[in-house]
């Protein structure tokens, strides 16, 4: 007859905490895994802008070899930052349309 208390009385004492942590206490509530927000994208710098395209000549180049002579100043005057550029560099970035 020992041998059955014995026995009962390790499984007494292996079924107490098992039954404690099987629902014997409640479980303090578990807070939900607090999600990070969601993480917005690194803001990506802009694409720089485009070098500016050199505007296509709209006429023709038959004896207008001389560009400076009609966009030196005037209406169609070369931009500021043209200045130094001679007429052999012209049609190195415009095209003639
Ligand atoms: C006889 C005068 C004359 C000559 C020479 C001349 N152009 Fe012009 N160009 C003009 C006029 C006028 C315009 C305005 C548009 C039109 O009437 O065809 C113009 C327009 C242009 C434009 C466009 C300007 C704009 O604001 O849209 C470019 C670029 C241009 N020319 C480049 C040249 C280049 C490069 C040469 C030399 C290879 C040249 N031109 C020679 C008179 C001339
Ligand atoms: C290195 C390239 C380059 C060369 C060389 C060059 N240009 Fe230009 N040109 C540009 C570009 C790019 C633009 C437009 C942006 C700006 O204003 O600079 C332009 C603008 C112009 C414009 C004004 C067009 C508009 O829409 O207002 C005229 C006229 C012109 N060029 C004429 C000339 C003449 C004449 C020469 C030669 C003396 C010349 N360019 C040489 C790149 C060039």
């Amino acid at each position: 007859m020992k041998k059955y208390v014995w026995f009962i009385a390790v499984a007494i004492l292996v079924l107490i905490p098992l039954l404690a942590a099987c629902g014997g206490t409640p479980t303090p509530p578990t807070t939900p895994p607090t999600t990070p927000p969601p993480t917005t994208p690194a803001p990506t710098t802009p694409p720089p802008p485009p070098a500016a395209t050199p505007t296509a000549i709209p006429h023709t180049l038959e004896g207008r070899d001389d560009c400076l002579m009609c966009h030196a100043s005037g209406t169609y005057a070369v931009p500021a930052d043209h200045a130094g550029r001679t007429n052999d560099t012209c049609t190195g970035c415009h095209q003639s349309a």
